[in-house]
This record gives structure tokens, sequence and C-alpha cells, in this order.
């Protein structure tokens, strides 16, 4: 029996509707930006495995680090106990982060780090005397994760389906989206401000925070938006008192051309979400990071105060190893300049494609090159089956979202291997009708 056939009889995949979805693609090793498959043939990695593998598969200095960290410390709990992977990771991150953030706490990924994130402002400001600040700001199409407290500050458009009526009520904000370099735009904000100005007014003193994926949402169709809406959005949540949560578990390490998104707005948000790109893709970790004053809110000597909330594997010592090299290796590798480098191989390669008439609009922000079409929900199916399948016989793995098509390749990948993908994309959408 095959394995994709021993697969179909006992394992549920993640967001696959199995009666209709084609047998997995049986993976057997990868290298770089390149995945092995059973039948022997290769498959170019275009969306770095659900924007996890940031370096490409299996670099060597994390693959040591890994070996030689599982064979001194597997785990050990952290409640009560610490171990040198932790420490020196935290450093590291309050170190690269943004100004401000100097308390790292972790989890396991990108949707834990938010459920951190979330509880840290509810319970801070309940701590500091204002515990009507319950309310969340959240964007339209944003995306968090899929545990409910991500799921009610993501947009339930396309994702909450039966859990509706569980997740709490969150103020959806409008965002001014652009298409083309969004470091260029010149969009008009006047009618974005005013609206989110009205919003804040509705919700007087009960805003606890607003959450932001900073400049790109990448879930809810790669669409970008400019930094001077983060910046505005920023100062005038703060305004009312509330909280800046930027989640970076997709755009963080590099993935728009700055080490953290927030970067390109100057933005030193209060609470940071970080997961996926944190190992270099290689093991689940997460950290949501604070500043002093949050982390103060937590004090004292009751020992309700604290943040009643862990998980068994937090801060896997394997998994700090991981994170420690792949921190190493973004510099050493000069991935921030290499984002660049795709950066500015999408303005060249993706406004031709504009004049394609299937296409509505093209968009890129470092590592991330989007081309939209026009039409289609997000459960449109058939069409993006359809370029899916059409690439992957030519050696490309996408995964559309719905009418928009995107590649983020590991930083790593070669310029002339990403400018194939493109081809190979370009050409299934000429085949369009
Ligand atoms: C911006 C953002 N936040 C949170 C998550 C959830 O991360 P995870 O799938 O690791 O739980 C994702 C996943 O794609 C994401 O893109």
């Amino acid at each position: 029996m095959s394995l994709a056939d021993r697969d179909r009889a006992v394992v549920w995949h993640p967001f696959t509707q199995a009666a209709t979805a084609d047998p997995p693609l049986a993976v057997v090793s990868a290298a770089g930006a390149w995945l092995q498959l059973a039948d022997g043939t290769r498959v170019f990695d275009a969306i770095s495995s659900w924007w996890t593998c940031l370096h490409g598969h299996s670099h060597p200095r994390i693959v040591a680090a890994i070996a030689a960290q599982a064979a001194r410390l597997d785990h050990v709990l952290f409640a009560g106990c610490t171990h040198p992977g932790a420490v020196a990771l935290a450093e590291q991150l309050v170190q690269r982060a943004p100004p401000g953030l100097t308390r790292v706490f972790y989890s396991d990924d990108g949707s834990t780090a938010v459920e951190v994130a979330l509880k840290m402002a509810v319970q801070c400001h309940a701590q500091r005397g204002q515990p009507q600040r319950t309310r969340f700001l959240a964007l339209e199409s944003g995306y968090h994760g899929d545990t409910f407290g991500a799921m009610s500050v993501g947009d339930p458009a396309d994702f909450a389906g039966p859990f509706a009526p569980l997740l709490w009520p969150v103020t959806r904000v409008a965002v001014p989206t652009v298409d083309g370099d969004p470091l260029q735009s010149a969009r008009d904000l006047t009618a974005a401000l005013a609206a989110l100005d009205a919003q804040l007014a509705a919700c007087g003193d009960t805003v606890a925070a607003v959450i932001v994926e900073p400049l790109v949402q990448g879930a809810g169709g790669m669409r970008l938006y400019p930094p001077a809406f983060l910046q505005a959005l920023a100062q005038r949540v703060r305004a009312h008192g509330g909280l800046v949560i930027a989640d970076e578990v997709m755009t963080g390490f590099g993935r728009t051309g700055a080490l953290f998104a927030c970067e390109h707005a100057a933005l030193a948000p209060d609470l940071l979400c970080l997961a996926k790109g944190l190992t270099g893709g290689t093991l689940p970790l997460a950290a949501t990071l604070a500043t002093t004053d949050i982390y103060e809110a937590f004090l004292g000597p009751d020992a309700r105060r604290a943040l009643l909330h862990g998980h068994s594997f937090t801060a896997n010592p394997i998994a700090c190893a991981a994170a420690l090299a792949s921190l190493a290796a973004l510099d050493e590798d000069g991935l921030l300049a290499k984002a660049r480098a795709l950066h500015a191989l999408y303005a060249r390669i993706l406004p031709p494609l504009q004049a394609l008439p299937q296409v509505r609009a093209v968009r890129w922000l470092g590592g991330i090159g989007v081309l939209e079409l026009h039409g289609g929900g997000y459960h449109d199916a058939h069409q993006s089956r359809q370029i899916r399948d059409f690439c992957l016989n030519q050696g490309v793995l996408i995964r559309p979202l719905g009418p928009v098509l995107y590649t983020l390749p590991p930083l790593g990948a070669e310029l002339g291997d990403v400018e194939h993908a493109w081809r190979t994309l370009a050409a299934a959408v000429k085949l369009l009708r």
C-alpha cells in the first residue's frame, strides 16, 4: 500500500475536506527550498511549508544545534525551572525586538502566542483597576489562529463557521488595503481614520487592545496596507487607553524585508507575538513579548495576580536551541538582504502580469509576492485547484487563498527558482478562461 493510501486510512488532515481532496503529497525528505517526494520527483516549496521554513529546509547549523541539544537536555518543565537556551533566546529576542519589549513568555505556536497576548492585555487592565477594558479591536480579514480567543479576534467570515456563537464580540476595523508596493503607497487615509475614530468613540473606556497583522494580512488573502495606517491606528488606540498587539507570527524574522514588519512603521507595540520562523520553521515554538509596564502589572504578593497560563512544552530546550541557531544563521547568511532582493525581483516581474485579463492586481512586500485574480470567493475551489495542480505538475508547490496566488519562499531560496515559480504561475493563469 502506498504512503498516501495508508494515510487515508488513519490520518485526519488540517484545513482539508477529505471527501474531495486529492491524495496528500508523500514527502520523504527536504533540502534547501526543495521537497523530495516518494515518487522520486522534486518540488519547489514556494510557500515555505505554511510560511514556517525561513532559511530553507534542514539548514545544517540548525540541524546540528537540534541534535546536540537533544543529547544534552531534551525537555524540562518551565515552571520553577529554567535552562540556558530559554534565557539566551529571550536575551536575543529582547535585544532584536522593537524597543520597550523586555519580557518573553514562551508557548508553542502562533495561536497560543496570540491567546497569551489577549489574556495579558485583559488581565493587565483588570489589575490596574480597569476591569471594564475587555473590548478588542481587530482588522477586517484578519487571521490570528484557530483556538477560541484567536478565532474571536480573527475575521469570522471564512473560518469561524459553527463556532461563531461561541466567539466574543470584537470591533472590526476596515483596512485601507493597497496593491503594488505598500512602502511606496500614498493612499489617502482620511476616510479610514474617520471611521476608526467613530468606532473608538463608541467603545468609550472599554478598549483593551487592538490586534493587528502588521502590513500583511496573510490568511485573509495576502492583503497589504501602508505603514502610515498602522502608525495612526496604534496612536489612536493608545489615546483611548488601549494596548497594541502586533501579531508577527507570519511577518516576523525578515519576511517583509525588515526583521519585524512593525519596523516599517517605526512602531514599538506593547505585545508582540512570534512563532513560525522563530525556529527557522523546524520545531514548534512561540513567544509573546511584553513591555516592562505590562509585566509589572502581574507582580504582587497574591499568587492569582500571576499569569496563570502555561503549556507542557513551554520553552522546550530543543526548540530554543533551534531558534538560537536560526537567529545566528539569519545574520550569517544575510537573510534580510535576501528578502530585499526578493522584493526587488517581484517589483520587476509582477507588474507586467497586471496586463493579463485574468489579473485584478499584483502586490509585493519583502519575500511575499502576490497576484490576485478577478472574481471567485474563498471557497470557490475549482480555479484554485486547477492552478495548484498545474504548478505541481511543473514542480512548484503553492496553496492559493481563493483567487489570491502568492509565493512566500524560504528566504534562502535561489532567485532563479522563484522567478521560475512565477513563470509557472503565469502560465497557469493564462490557461484560465
Ligand atoms: C498572523 C498569524 N497569526 C497566528 C497564526 C496561527 O499560527 P499557528 O498556525 O502556528 O497556530 C497564523 C497562522 O498562519 C498567522 O498567520
